[in-house]
């Protein structure tokens, strides 16, 4: 099975996972900041201040990249190093790191992403609204211009918002991700204040960038009825609605879908919002960026609050983060991508897994036999969606390193290379010389 010649391997991280100097150089406070400072949010009270120190480490990060071979390197931009207050004045200092980074990356021939948000909002901004004010598309769009026009020179993929379900519900209606609002009418306005703010940004990026490729990240899942139960599959069809097709028809079609609005409507989760004005989303992209970790299997359940719960079967394999490993999921998440939505590109921007790994790692390999395995069936199964005629034109493993899994803190280990965040010693661990091989060969053995 093998890969076209240009394909982009890479990995991907974040900037509030790895970055640490939480506040130095003038960097304004951000919302994970404050949350995971705030007791009870995060796992044993972890915060990012100091990450995998990759602020002060970013050369010997890039140098693991150059010898692992990866072509493609996702990473988000803070925007509270850019702009410490999230609007008006510049932070030189802010802005400067990521020169620096982008420099490198292009010097070692890697190809840098840059997010423009992984959610780290300025905290000056949240204290202003955050993503439930009208404001943010205008906001966002001036950071977007800022960063266009201080890195376009050398950056030519950009990604607009990662994951805009997860900034919207788990942040206002779940409350487990910052700020930690519960409330679902607030989760539905900053929905949609994410794909006004997304389409301002498309716009501001394509008049500075004309030459640029522009996308945005989804975290898209196969939705599956239980059992062929109608009701478990109306539930499905539900669950499928909010979680996929609340995000991919206005950015695709310009509408939410009707069924899906007119169930919430009448609930009044959409209350004072103007659903026409969720066109703007709908701005002519260059690609999907597809996250993709796991299916869910939904049943009806009429003693739940929702009416609906989510199923794992009990012999299902499944990684730390307690996510069936299920493959064929991202080939048929592709496939329908591809048919119902045809966007020109696609790029799997994160796909990867947690597995319990020791904190300190003896000699100078770790062997992860259960990420080279999970790696392997997904690079499979994108294979096939490739042979299926599906655009894939890059891969991204998450991650690269170990680092801040927001509210398990460190406790989940993502990475490629291990981290040792007691002494910051990067370990190779098998899947990176996995990945490495699987970049030379240009396919699976
Ligand atoms: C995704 C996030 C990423 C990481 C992985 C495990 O939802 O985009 O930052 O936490 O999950």
């Amino acid at each position: 099975m093998s890969f076209p010649a240009d394909f982009l391997w890479g990995a991907a991280t974040s900037s509030y996972q790895i970055e640490g100097a939480a506040l130095e150089d003038g960097r304004g406070e951000c919302i994970w900041t404050r949350f995971s400072h705030t007791e009870g949010n995060v796992k044993h009270g972890h915060t990012g201040d100091v990450a995998c120190d990759h602020y002060h480490r970013y050369a010997e990060d890039v140098a693991l990249m150059q010898a692992l071979g990866l072509r493609a390197y996702r990473f988000s931009i803070a925007w509270s190093r850019l702009l410490p207050q999230g609007t008006g004045a510049i932070n030189q200092a802010g802005v400067d790191f990521y020169n620096r980074l982008i420099d490198k990356l292009l010097e070692a021939n890697i190809t840098p992403f840059v997010t423009l948000y992984h959610w780290d909002l300025p905290q000056a901004l949240q204290d202003r609204g955050g993503w439930t004010s009208a404001e943010m598309p205008e906001w966002f769009a001036a950071y977007a211009a800022l960063a266009a026009e201080r890195y376009g020179d050398r950056v030519k993929h950009w990604i607009t918002l990662n994951e805009p379900w997860c900034i919207a519900f788990l942040g206002h209606h779940l409350g487990i991700h910052a700020p930690g609002i519960r409330d679902e009418r607030a989760a539905f306005c900053a929905a949609h204040h994410t794909h006004l703010a997304h389409g301002r940004a498309v716009q501001v990026l394509r008049e500075r960038l004309p030459n640029a490729q522009v996308g945005i990240t989804l975290n898209l899942a196969p939705i599956q009825p239980a059992s062929d139960d109608p009701r478990d599959q109306e539930a499905a069809r539900g669950f499928d609605g909010v979680q996929n097709r609340w995000f991919l028809d206005p950015i695709f079609k310009g509408m939410y879908p009707p069924d899906i609005a007119a169930y919430l409507t009448a609930r009044g989760a959409l209350d004072g919002l103007d659903l026409e004005s969720v066109r703007l989303a709908a701005q002519p992209l260059d690609f999907l960026g597809v996250n993709y970790y796991t299916r869910i299997l939904i049943r009806h359940a009429p003693n739940s609050p929702q009416g609906y719960e989510i199923y794992l079967p009990p012999d299902a394999p499944v990684t730390d983060m307690n996510w069936e490993i299920y493959p064929q999921g991202l080939r048929d998440l592709l496939l329908r991508v591809h048919r119902e939505y045809a966007p020109p590109g696609i790029y799997i921007t994160e796909n990867g897994a947690a597995f319990p790994e020791p904190e300190r790692v003896e000699g100078d390999l770790l062997e992860d036999s259960a990420r080279v395995a999970y790696l392997e069936q997904h690079f499979k199964a994108a294979a096939e969606a490739i042979a299926h005629g599906v655009p894939l034109k890059g891969y991204f493993v998450w991650s690269l390193l170990d680092n801040f899994e927001w509210a398990e803190g460190y406790t989940k280990r993502f990475g490629i290379v291990h981290v040792d965040f007691a002494t910051q010693k990067r370990t190779l661990k098998r899947s990176a010389l996995y990945l490495k091989q699987v970049i030379q060969c240009g396919a699976l053995s």
